[in-house]
């Protein structure tokens, strides 16, 4: 059976851009594939969070899993860094890594133009972590053989250069890795937050799925829309709110409000309300399952601990063959 792999950075809380973007494509994924998903505790590390912080928002992001429905008994559920094998497998593949694709990795090209735009120092900012962030990365995937990496528009690139460092691998050594996939959904582009930029914890303008009622309807409400007065027609493909909506409304609905939008006579501040009362209902199941495993944290730890077993056992024949390939084995 073909395998589909994808982790979250425990960095922040989950939101709606992952969950269009990744949770929900890759949980889709299972009745064809089997199912590889984690916690991706060593990337959240570059941004160096306080102890404390990083031990919640790891439950948080494994609660958040199991709560939209992953089932631990058909699919693989772990945290990076219980296994072992990664860290191994990232330092071999740092040896074929060039450095010249770590400085075009859009995070770190990012910071730079960032520092440089700013008269600062390139790498102001940056660690080691954060440069070398694709090559760790590219070891989640190749260390189970993946066929399938199903990821936001966002980590396109990522899942480019996992491909890139297997060839490389394959080149040098002989074919020893299998070459990932992305998996995009089509036309899904980026989910806007409620400023407009791309949805994202460290932009801080995400519609958390696991806040409270009041801290969700306050992001609702804070959605910004351009100034059309409710009688006036409004661009439906032009604006956040819509876009935002389109993901929870039926289809009939979506078509209403955009009819809606054509015509004249929506106000923005009513549809943020509807915006708000579908999510709250759409998300309740899975509101229910979140906060019962976040009472219940040892049943979280059992999982991971069970799932990571598992991931070592499919991830450690490749990384023995690996060692056999470059030489570290006989
Ligand atoms: P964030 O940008 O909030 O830190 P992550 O980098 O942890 O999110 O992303 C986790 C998964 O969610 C990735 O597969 C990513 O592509 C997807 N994702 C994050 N934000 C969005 C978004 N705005 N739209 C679509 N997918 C997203
Ligand atoms: N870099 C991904 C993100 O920021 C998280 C991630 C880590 C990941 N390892 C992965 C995603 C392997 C897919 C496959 O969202």
């Amino acid at each position: 059976m073909k395998i589909s792999l994808t982790g979250i950075k425990p960095t922040g809380n989950i939101h709606i851009g992952n969950y269009f973007g990744a949770i929900k494509p890759a949980l889709a994924l299972t009745s064809k594939y089997f199912g590889v998903y984690f916690v991706a505790d060593l990337h959240a590390l570059n941004s160096n969070p306080s102890p404390l912080e990083l031990q919640q928002l790891i439950y948080e992001v494994a609660a958040s899993w199991i709560a939209f429905g992953l089932d631990t008994e058909k699919a693989i559920f772990f945290r990076q860094s219980d296994i072992h094998e990664i860290p191994e497998l990232t330092t071999i593949l740092s040896a074929v890594t060039p450095k010249g694709l770590m400085n075009r990795a859009h995070a770190y090209k990012a910071m730079v133009d960032k520092n440089i735009e700013t008269g600062r120092d390139p790498d102001d900012g940056v660690n080691m972590g954060l440069f070398t962030y694709p090559i760790l990365m590219a070891a989640d995937i190749l260390l189970y053989d993946s066929d399938f990496v199903p990821v936001g528009p966002d980590q396109r690139q990522h899942v480019e250069i996992a491909r890139d460092i297997a060839e490389n691998i394959n080149r040098i050594y002989g074919k020893t890795l299998k070459l990932p996939e992305g998996n995009f959904a089509k036309d899904l582009k980026d989910i806007p937050g409620i400023d407009g930029r791309k949805m994202s914890k460290s932009y801080g303008n995400t519609l958390p799925i696991f806040c409270t009622e009041k801290e969700l309807r306050k992001q609702v409400m804070r959605i910004v829309t351009d100034s059309t007065p409710p009688e006036d027609p409004k661009n439906p493909d032009s604006d956040n709110l819509f876009q935002i909506f389109k993901l929870f409304g039926s289809s009939e609905r979506v078509e209403e409000v955009r009819q809606l939008y054509l015509k004249g006579g929506l106000a923005y501040g009513t549809l943020k309300q509807e915006l708000f009362e579908t999510m709250l209902v759409t998300f309740k199941p899975a509101r229910e399952r979140f906060n019962y495993l976040m009472e219940n944290k040892p049943e979280i730890d059992l999982l991971l601990a069970q799932g990571a077993e598992k991931a070592r056992e499919l991830g450690r024949p490749v990384l023995a063959r690996v060692r056999k390939a470059v030489g570290l084995d006989r």
